[in-house]
Formats: C-alpha cells, sequence, structure tokens
C-alpha cells in the first residue's frame, strides 16, 4: 500500500484533496516546513491554521493538551477514527519538532495580530504592569548603537557596531569618535561590541572593549574573531591598550559571517567573564579545544583562573567557563546573587536565558527548542542528560541581544528584574527572576526598531538603545 493510500486508508476518507505524488517524496524535497503544511496540513486545519475541517490550532481549545509533547504525539499518531491521519511515517520525528514550532509561530502570530502593544512616543505616559513611565530621547545621530557604559565622572561611552567609540557628556554626543581604536571587521554580524569600565574604573582607569579583530591567516584569507582588550581614555584617546584575550589566528573563522557573541561581565569578585558565538559552524559550541560558542572566564589584567573548570585539561581552551552556546549576546550578574545569566539567540525558536554555571553544557546544538531558518529540523530532542535546561526560552524567536538586571532606585518594583533587549520582535522584555524560574515575562514595548542593550543609568533611569538613538525611560509624575 503505497502512503497516500494508507493515510487515506488510516483516516478513513475518501475526498481528502491531496497531491497524487507520494507525499513523502514530497516532503524530503521541499524541507521547507510551511510548504510541509501547506502540502499535509492546509486541507483540514486552514491555511494559516484557523480551522477548517478540522479545528483550528490558533485558540485555546486542545482536544488532546496543548503542551509541545502532546502536539507531537497528535501529529505521530493521529487519531485516525476522527479523521486524523497518523503522520508518523511521513514525517519524522524532527519534523514532527519543528512542526510544533511552527504551530506556536502561527499561534503568536495570531495574538499578536489581536494585541495592541503600546509603541510609545516621547514624553507620552505609558502604563505597565508594575509602573507607568514615560520615554525621552536621550541621544540622537547614532548609528547601530551596540553598547553604553557610564563613567563616574558623569560622562557616558557607546560604542557603535562599524567600529566607532563615542563620548556622551551630560547627554552631549561629542562630534569626534574617540581616536585609536583599532581596526574592526564590521562586515556582516562583525562589529565593535561591549565597552565595560572596570568595576574599579575610578582608581585605574581601565576600560574593556569586546570587538571582531580582522587578521590574514596563514592561506592570506580574511579572518576575524572576537578579542578583548583593556586601555585608558586619554584626551579623547584610546591609549595604553592591552590584549586581554585573542585566540591564535590558525582558528579564526573567515571575516564577516554570523555569531560573535561580544558581551562583557564582571562579578562581584572582579572575575571577567565574555561569550563568543559559535561563527555559524554548530559542532564548534561542542568542542572544547576552540573558543567558540563558548562563556570565558579570566581575570582582570587577562589572567587565566587555575580554578576555570577545564584549566587542568590539556585538549581544552582553559579560559572555558561553560560551553555548548549558540550566540549570546547578553551576559549579566544578579545584584544581589552574584549569578551569572545569559540571553543567548537560539535558530528560529529557542532563544534562551541561562543560568550560568562553571564547566556546564548548555546543550547546542544537541538539543534546542528551535530549528533552521528555513525550517530544516536540527534536532527533535529539547532536553539531554548532562545538558544544561534553559529559564526560559522563547518560541518563536524574539533575537534576544542585551541583558542587564535594574539596579536603581526610580523604579522600585523593577529592583533587580532582568530587562532583555530585543532584535527582530523589537521588544523590551521585563523578566522577574527567582533562581532558576522566570515568574513573569512582560514585554514594555515594541516596534521602536531592533533594541540592542538596555542598562541603569546612574541617575536610576532605563537606558535603551535603538538604531539611531538612546532612549531614557523615567517614571511618570
Ligand atoms: C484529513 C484531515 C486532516 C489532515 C490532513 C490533518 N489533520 Fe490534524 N486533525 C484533523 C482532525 C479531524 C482533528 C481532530 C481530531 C479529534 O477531534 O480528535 C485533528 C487534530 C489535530 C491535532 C490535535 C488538536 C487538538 O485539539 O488536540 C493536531 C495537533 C493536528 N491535528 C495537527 C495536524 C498537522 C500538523 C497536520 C499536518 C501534518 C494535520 N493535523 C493534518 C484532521 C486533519
Amino acid at each position: 500500500m503505497n502512503l497516500l493510500s494508507k493515510l487515506t486508508f488510516a483516516a478513513g476518507l475518501t475526498s481528502l484533496v491531496v497531491p497524487s505524488v507520494t507525499l513523502h517524496a514530497q516532503v524530503q524535497r521541499a524541507g521547507k516546513l510551511a510548504e510541509t503544511y501547506a502540502q499535509l496540513c492546509a486541507n483540514c486545519h486552514g491555511a494559516k491554521m484557523e480551522g477548517a475541517q478540522a479545528p483550528s490550532m490558533l485558540d485555546e481549545v486542545w482536544a488532546h493538551g496543548g503542551d509541545d509533547e502532546s502536539l507531537a504525539r497528535s501529529i505521530r499518531q493521529g487519531y485516525p477514527e476522527k479523521g486524523m491521519p497518523a503522520w508518523s511515517a511521513a514525517l519524522t520525528e524532527k519534523d514532527i519538532r519543528s512542526m510544533v514550532i511552527l504551530i506556536r509561530e502561527q499561534r503568536a502570530k495570531a495574538r499578536q495580530a489581536q494585541e495592541e502593544i503600546t509603541k510609545p512616543v516621547d514624553a507620552i505616559t505609558v502604563k505597565s504592569q508594575l509602573h507607568g513611565y514615560q520615554l525621552n530621547t536621550w541621544v540622537d545621530g547614532l548609528n547601530d548603537p551596540w553598547s553604553l557604559a557610564f563613567l563616574p565622572d558623569g560622562r557616558a561611552l557607546v560604542t557603535e557596531k562599524r567600529g566607532q567609540l563615542l563620548v556622551i557628556d551630560h547627554g552631549k554626543l561629542a562630534t569626534t569618535p574617540v581616536s585609536g581604536i583599532p581596526a574592526v571587521d564590521s562586515e556582516s554580524q562583525a562589529g565593535l561590541y561591549d565597552v565595560v569600565p572596570h568595576p574599579d574604573y575610578a582608581h585605574n582607569g581601565w576600560l574593556y572593549l569586546a570587538y571582531s579583530h580582522p587578521q590574514k591567516n596563514a592561506a592570506g584569507k580574511a579572518v576575524s574573531l572576537t578579542r578583548i582588550i583593556r586601555g585608558k581614555l586619554t584626551d579623547g584617546a584610546w591609549t595604553d591598550q592591552q590584549t586581554i584575550f585573542e585566540a591564535p589566528v590558525a582558528v579564526y573563522p573567515p571575516a564577516g559571517g554570523p555569531h560573535f557573541g561580544g558581551r562583557i561581565a564582571f562579578d562581584r569578585a572582579g572575575y571577567l567573564y565574555f561569550s563568543i558565538g559559535e561563527r555559524g559552524t554548530m559542532e564548534n559550541a561542542q568542542n572544547l579545544a576552540v573558543p567558540m560558542g563558548k562563556i570565558h572566564r579570566l581575570f582582570d589584567d587577562g589572567r587565566i583562573p587555575d580554578d576555570n573548570p577545564f584549566a587542568k585539561d590539556a585538549q581544552a581552551d582553559r579560559t572555558i567557563w561553560s560551553y555548548g552556546h549558540r550566540n549570546p549576546q547578553g551576559l549579566a550578574v544578579h545584584p544581589v546573587t552574584g549569578v551569572l545569566y545569559d540571553a543567548e539567540h537560539g535558530p528560529r525558536g529557542g532563544d534562551e536565558i541561562n543560568l550560568i554555571r562553571p564547566g556546564r553544557n548548555y546543550g547546542w546544538p544537541i538539543i534546542t527548542y528551535g530549528m533552521d531558518y528555513d525550517g530544516t529540523p536540527i534536532t527533535d530532542i529539547t532536553a539531554k542528560e548532562g545538558m544544561e535546561q534553559p529559564i526560559k526560552y522563547w518560541v518563536p524567536s524574539i533575537a534576544p541581544c542585551g541583558a542587564n538586571f535594574y539596579t536603581g532606585d526610580l523604579f522600585p518594583q523593577w529592583k533587580n528584574h532582568l530587562f532583555v533587549a530585543s532584535l527582530a520582535a523589537q521588544e523590551l522584555h521585563r523578566l522577574e527572576i527567582k533562581d532558576d524560574k522566570v515568574l513573569a515575562d512582560e514585554v514594555l514595548f515594541k516596534n521602536l526598531g531592533r533594541i540592542r542593550h538596555v542598562i541603569t543609568g546612574p541617575d536610576g533611569a532605563l537606558y535603551v538603545l535603538l538604531p539611531q538613538r538612546i532612549v531614557r525611560l523615567t517614571p511618570a509624575e
């Protein structure tokens, strides 16, 4: 019996309109999830999952359970006596996992079409769950700002992705960038990333930068990888530069391309953490011999602590603190517990917030809640022994970038909540976190453009980096 008649038989249907070639061949050739849905499911469930002869998958009514595992089971086994074919012969477990993600995406789309999410304009009071706030432009005329740092003398520093460091003096943007910043690869996702003052900056003046370091490899090809340097700001110039971390050029991937990570954080003991993405080669994340797909830990001067988890492993990169990461672009230390968290871009679906513990494996690409951008599955498993679970994941993706805990006094009820910037969804999220639990996730606003970072200012306002400007959130009167 061929597949089609098997299905038709199972479903007890004679009038089902489906393509006449074998479904299995089509599924394999298409590879594209939306096409698979259109071919196999749309006839019954509707082109947008709104329901037709079979139930809608957008409402809150599930006859057989609406969690991921129940959806996968419904698709795998079907309910032939009710007219829902079993798809386990036509779809692999990975395909079924992708189909579950597609259902999640479609539900989110339908929900968003109904929701009115605030798009604040300057000086208008916006309500949110815990605080009313106003949003005002603080600095305008920027070009893809990536990070912001406040100095004790009232100045601030902002990085632009294409490779410039700029001074903001009491809210006024300097007309000329800081001179002497090293050359930066800024093709594709490469660029100048984080700027972070030393915890004791007031005494030692050290500033740390993360950026894509352009090099030529032995074959003369342009390559680049995330490098960490520190230096001082002297009369508008970058001086006293020291290298804190750089990998051997032999492991540098081709210049440009994806997933550099590039975030820096200090913990309360003064250790320096930084992230490097897997640079588009998934396997890097599980390979302890390369620095890609990892979070690293160093002393502030670049020395490697003896108690790093792989410090005594001759095969491993001794700077590694945790591994199995795809592209962590947010790193934040909890102001009370001192625990390190990351915000990490998953593939399509599967962005994560993780509680970072030394030596742990965060699973990419062996486990993930996401799939490839064209809907091709990566894996059908989301959990595995010996691999850490995220404390929060987003399906569909929001593309989280910078993240920081709110530490000011202007918004008392936001104190110690994690704010997460997002690129694709253009949303600012507020997460209430207790250890390894996310108790609340609120979208404060969206649709003002891609958000790269968010940070508490010394005045207690919340500063948010948009594509051309920095806005400041203060309490509504
Ligand atoms: C021939 C028509 C038909 C096709 C094709 C079909 N379904 Fe269904 N499906 C149904 C019917 C009818 C039900 C309701 C079964 C019931 O009431 O128990 C259902 C139920 C489901 C459920 C469970 C819903 C619930 O309320 O718990 C899921 C999930 C689902 N289908 C997914 C899919 C996916 C994914 C595809 C494509 C791979 C697909 N279906 C293709 C007819 C179909």
